[in-house]
């Protein structure tokens, strides 16, 4: 399977660095959105990025051009017909995702894949919505998508094993390290870092130390990257609610009942840095 138009569903956060990404492996690259402000702020990201690579002499002036000569941008799913990819990153809503893959199943020409970024939900349930479950796939990134290495490629139950490779060898043409794993709830990493980032809003909750305190301590303690409350502020408490509450859906298990103060915070509308407040309040930077 030969990969050269990519189409990316949704340009949010992960949409945006999936395209990135995707156009800096030299692809040509279909951004699509329901509204036109969300593709430009995406496309505006990028260049953003672009720009500064230049600065730091990282980028030659006229790559970032061609760079983002290769991105097109739509409204209309129908921009995705002539794609060999689509790689779908919007709400975590299953009944969403399967009217929208239905959708592209019936668009995009018959040899093309397509692939979710779902985070944690049944590949095997939106490839059932499709004319062909056989070339739906999870194809999972992570945040932020143009600096973290890892790529989760998920089988559902119909996936073919050339599609699996065809998705892994295009997870390594982007610069990524791909991963196979099996259907789960939460895959590997969200299985194991989200019950994490949930003990820490746990131990929040509780009053056992302040966001500061508890995001120093892994940071010095566990040697962690950054700390689990400002990662989750990161990738969105909304997103790691309903993460939880699906994890204890699927295993029928308490160990997964979310914080409570992903909750008080989600209905204050303080879902992290896109909303600039989250266990963190980003406004005052
Ligand atoms: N977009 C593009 N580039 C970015 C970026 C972004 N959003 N954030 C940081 N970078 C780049 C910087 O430009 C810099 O590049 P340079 O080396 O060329 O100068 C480099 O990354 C390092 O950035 P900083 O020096 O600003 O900051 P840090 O060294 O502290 O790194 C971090 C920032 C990469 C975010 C690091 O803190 C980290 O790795 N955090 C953990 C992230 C993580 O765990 N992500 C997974 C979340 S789970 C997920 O996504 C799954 C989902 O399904 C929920």
């Amino acid at each position: 399977m030969e990969f050269k138009a990519i189409g990316v569903l949704g340009a949010g956060t992960m949409g945006a660095g999936i395209a990135q990404v995707c156009a800096e492996a030299g692809f040509k690259v279909v951004l699509v959105d329901i509204a036109p402000e969300f593709v430009d702020k995406a496309v505006k990201g990028m260049n953003k990025n672009w720009s500064k690579a230049v600065e730091k002499g990282k980028m030659a002036a006229d790559q970032a051009e061609k760079l983002n000569a290769l991105v097109t941008t739509s409204t209309d799913n129908a921009a995705f017909k002539d794609c060999d990819i689509v790689i779908e990153a919007i709400v975590e809503n299953i009944d969403i995702k399967k009217k929208v893959f239905k959708q592209l199943g019936e668009i995009c020409g018959p040899d093309a894949i397509l692939a979710s970024n779902t985070s944690a939900l049944s590949i095997t349930e939106i490839a059932a919505a499709t004319n062909r479950p056989n070339k739906v796939v999870g194809m999972h990134f992570f945040n932020p998508v143009p600096v973290m290495k890892l790529i989760e490629v998920i089988p559902g139950a119909e996936t073919t094993d050339d599609v699996v490779e065809a998705v892994m060898d295009l997870s390594r043409k982007i610069g990524k390290e791909p991963v196979r794993a099996k259907e789960s709830p939460g895959f590997i990493v969200n299985r194991i870092l989200v019950p994490y980032i949930n003990e820490a809003a746990i131990v929040y909750q509780e009053g056992i130390a302040s966001a500061e305190e508890i995001d120093k301590a892994m940071k010095l303690g566990a040697n962690m990257p950054m700390g689990p409350l400002a990662l989750c502020d990161l990738v969105g408490i909304d997103v790691v609610l309903a993460i939880c509450e699906y994890y204890w859906r699927e295993f029928g298990d308490s160990k997964y009942r979310p914080s409570l103060a992903f909750r008080q915070k989600v209905r204050a509308g303080h879902l992290g840095m896109k909303t600039g407040k989250g266990f963190y309040d980003y406004t005052k930077k």
